[in-house]
């Protein structure tokens, strides 16, 4: 399946811009369920791959965040840095937004920043960036941090499995149509020995399926068969729905 060349997202994300926030419709019933699990109160650095607008980060210094803890993201389109760095100005300098060239290899030191977010950005990306920027994570994560994704997702229920079914048909036949955003599961990039599942819901919002996943790196001293704490992919499957 042909997803969009980095060059072609940036182009995409240039034009498309503020539009962005249209999406809100279905995005925020799922970037409120993950913002009700990510402990965000107790972060003290939080980084953002596909910044976007910078809505999701307003609501997090504004609302979540305590007034000590810095951000920082990072979108591959110029509009959209232009953009997130206008809205976050009120809270800089703990606040910046860097334009980067789209490498899922990050310019952060090992275990630099307790909260990796990244929403509605996996499911653009191609398979190998996905588990590319996975096991980055894994290298900036402190101990105890934890990944929190959030991207389009197969349907659970007669709605949602229609409306994702004409989401992926309009993928294969022109990714542009879609903002080459097509239904993918955490699972297939997540993998279940290094990363043990702390949340995982999916909610739909007319007929838009998300996946919201949190999890974090899998400690040394985590059970040695893999078996994520009793926590991995298939025991912690929730749904809920509008
Ligand atoms: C669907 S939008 C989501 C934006 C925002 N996270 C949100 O939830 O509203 C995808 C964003 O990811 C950015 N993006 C796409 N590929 C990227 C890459 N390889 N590196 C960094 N950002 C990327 C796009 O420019 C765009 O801002």
């Amino acid at each position: 399946m042909r997803t969009l060349t980095t060059e072609e997202a940036r182009s995409y994300y240039d034009r498309f811009g503020a539009k962005q926030d249209s999406q809100a419709f279905y995005e925020d019933r799922a970037l409120e369920a993950l913002t009700e699990h990510a402990a965000f109160a107790e972060a003290r650095s939080v980084f953002e791959f596909g910044c976007g607008t910078g809505r999701f980060a307003l609501g997090l210094l504004q609302h979540r965040l305590p007034d000590t803890a810095s951000y920082f993201g990072t979108d591959v389109s110029s509009t959209m840095v232009r953009l997130a760095t206008r809205r976050l100005a009120p809270f800089a300098p703990r606040a910046t937004v860097a334009l980067v060239d789209g490498s899922p290899v990050l310019a952060l030191k090992d275990a630099s920043v307790d909260r990796f977010v990244s929403t509605y950005v996996f499911d653009l990306l191609p398979a190998p960036a996905q588990r590319q920027l996975v096991a980055e994570a894994l290298r900036v994560l402190q101990p105890g941090g934890l990944l929190c994704l959030c991207g389009i997702t197969p349907g659970v229920t007669a709605s949602s499995r229609f409306v994702m079914g004409v989401w992926r048909w309009l993928f294969t036949r022109n990714p542009d149509w879609v903002g080459g955003c097509r239904p993918t599961s955490a699972e297939d990039y997540l993998p279940a020995e290094a990363w043990r599942i702390h949340y995982r819901t999916v909610v739909t919002a007319w007929g838009v399926a998300s996946e919201v996943v949190i999890a974090t790196p899998m400690s040394p001293s985590s059970s040695p068969d893999g078996g994520n704490g009793g926590a991995g992919f298939s025991q912690s499957r929730r749904a809920s729905s509008t």
